[in-house]
């Protein structure tokens, strides 16, 4: 798909997309607003939330279809809810095979044109994601789109302006797209090797620096917890280090991430149930969202440096993996009582976090992962759950979580919940009982955080995945929370 501000005639294009608010359903174009009166008053068009209305006409000789696409009230209006009306029209738009098309922005106080311009690009290009390479007879080959996006408003200089906003949009969209592509894939063709190419493959294209450690120096690095997760599969567990230095003059400011790895989990001798096992290939998505986000902040050139960090590894049975019952070490040197093997997730993390504070003197991490089923059954797909030592920071991912429409909830982290992981026997346990799973496995990690280190831990098992399609998602892997962790960064940005 190609997006952008360059004028085109109505005549010019097969389809337009109108946007009109519920309570001003004027537009300046005469023969459309007659339309649209009409319509209105045989009740078929009101501009309600999300109604999509489609008629064709003909303009000097050129027949087009006209979306007309509601979006309720003006007073409510907010980029979210232009991304996901925006859509459902689109989805009319390709159903009716027009594959050059305008889209109108609507015109109102409440939102800034080269904001709203940025929003409808990513919605556009998500809308036309699709994971269709394994597919033999794949629907004939899908033919490129032009968009033009545009308003009665803009002038020349605007165009330039909103171009701008339109590049940064595809720019996101092409991250989220590299966190679904890698999520999408079965684990039997990505396993820790091929996720790490891939890592390495998306820095040289993009321009951040990729290192990747084998069994050998895993092992030499002390990295036992990640270590004893991995050992039941014969493949080989791969530690990713990305760098990307954009302000080389301040290198002691760096954000760390780390990105949840497992290419697959079975949940090993603690296995999980059928059922639950078939989409467990999308248990790297912390790992693919933070690889996708490298890969937007390093093509953005942003002025900020940021390290992440992936300990990908699978989840497997067999005569070398780890049991229940045993005690394990960890990098930072405390033991683990293992007593769920698939609590697997949080031992992986430990190490993880515990690599890229001391090795890479980070003083700030931002953790993801697909850590339990509890986050899921507590906040839906609809709302990734968190949990954090620093309100202030927290207070920074809620405001950009507002912005992306990426929905973030913080539970509490009051002193009894940690009592739950405390071992009999071991300095810690892997798991606290059938209560309050995503605030114990956040814990957990947040034990391996040392102290003065600011953390956030983002629980996206619920959110980095769909099970149905939704607006600008197709089943699947969702890219979440690449756009979030994108603009939080951009806000680092030393200008
Ligand atoms: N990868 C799973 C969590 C998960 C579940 C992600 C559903 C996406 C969808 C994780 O490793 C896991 O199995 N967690 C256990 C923890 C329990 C044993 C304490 C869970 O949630 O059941
Ligand atoms: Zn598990
Ligand atoms: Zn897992």
């Amino acid at each position: 798909m190609d997006v952008s501000a360059k004028a085109k005639k109505w005549t010019e294009v097969q389809g337009v997309i109108i946007s009109l608010f519920e309570d001003n359903l004027e537009l300046k174009t005469p023969e459309i607003n007659k339309m649209i009166k009409h319509l209105e008053k045989s009740g078929k068009f009101s501009g309600k939330e999300g109604e999509v209305y489609t008629f064709t006409q003909e303009v000097e000789g050129n027949i087009e279809d006209i979306v007309l696409l509601g979006l309720g009230k003006e007073e409510d209006i907010n980029l979210e809810k232009i991304k996901v009306n925006l859509s459902k029209a689109y989805k009319k738009m390709k159903e009716l095979k027009n594959d050059d098309i305008i889209v109108r922005m609507i015109e109102t106080e409440n939102l800034d044109l080269k904001e709203m311009a940025k929003a409808m690009t990513i919605s556009l290009m998500l809308s036309d994601y699709e994971f269709d390479k394994y597919k033999s007879d794949k629907k004939e080959e899908q033919k490129d789109v032009f968009v033009s996006i545009s308003c009665a408003k803009l002038n020349d200089s605007m165009i330039e302006e909103v171009e701008e906003y339109i590049i940064e949009g595809k720019d996101i969209a092409e991250g989220v797209t590299i966190a679904r592509n890698l999520v999408n894939e079965p684990a039997n063709e990505m396993y820790p090797e091929v996720l790490a190419d891939e890592a390495k493959i998306l820095g040289n294209k993009f321009g951040f620096e990729v290192d990747i450690f084998g069994r050998e120096k895993i092992e030499e690095l002390g990295m036992e917890a990640f270590m004893s997760v991995a050992k039941g599969s014969s493949k080989e567990p791969k530690l990713i280090v990305m760098r990307y230095f954009g302000d080389k003059h301040n290198k002691k400011d760096v954000l760390g991430l780390v990105g949840k790895g497992l290419t697959y989990d079975s949940g090993g001798y603690s296995i999980k149930p059928t059922a639950s096992m078939d989409t467990m290939k999308s248990d790297m998505g912390g790992a693919a969202a933070v690889i996708g986000a490298m890969a937007t902040i390093a093509k953005r050139n942003l002025r900020m440096n940021v390290i992440a960090v992936v300990a990908a590894c699978e989840n497997m049975i067999s005569g070398n993996a780890y049991k229940p019952g045993d005690i394990i070490g960890s990098m930072a040197g405390k033991t683990i009582e293992v007593l769920n093997t698939d609590a697997e997730g949080r031992l992986t993390l430990a190490d993880a976090v515990t690599y890229i504070i001391r090795k890479e003197k980070v003083n700030e991490v931002i953790e993801m992962a697909t850590l339990t089923g509890a986050a899921l059954v507590a906040l839906g797909e609809t709302t990734t759950a968190v949990i954090t030592n620093d309100e202030e920071l927290y207070k920074e991912l809620e405001g950009v979580s507002e912005y992306t429409g990426e929905k973030v909830w913080k539970l509490p982290t009051f002193p009894e919940y940690r009592e739950l992981i405390k071992s009999d026997i071991a300095d810690i346990k892997n798991i606290g009982g059938r209560n309050a799973g995503t605030i114990t496995a956040g814990l957990f990690i947040e034990e391996f955080v040392d102290d003065g280190v600011s953390f956030l831990h983002l629980d996206i098992a619920g959110t980095a995945w769909t099970d149905s399609a939704k607006p600008y998602k197709v089943k699947g892997g969702t890219g979440v929370p690449v756009n979030s962790i994108y603009e939080l960064a951009k806000g680092r940005e030393n200008l």
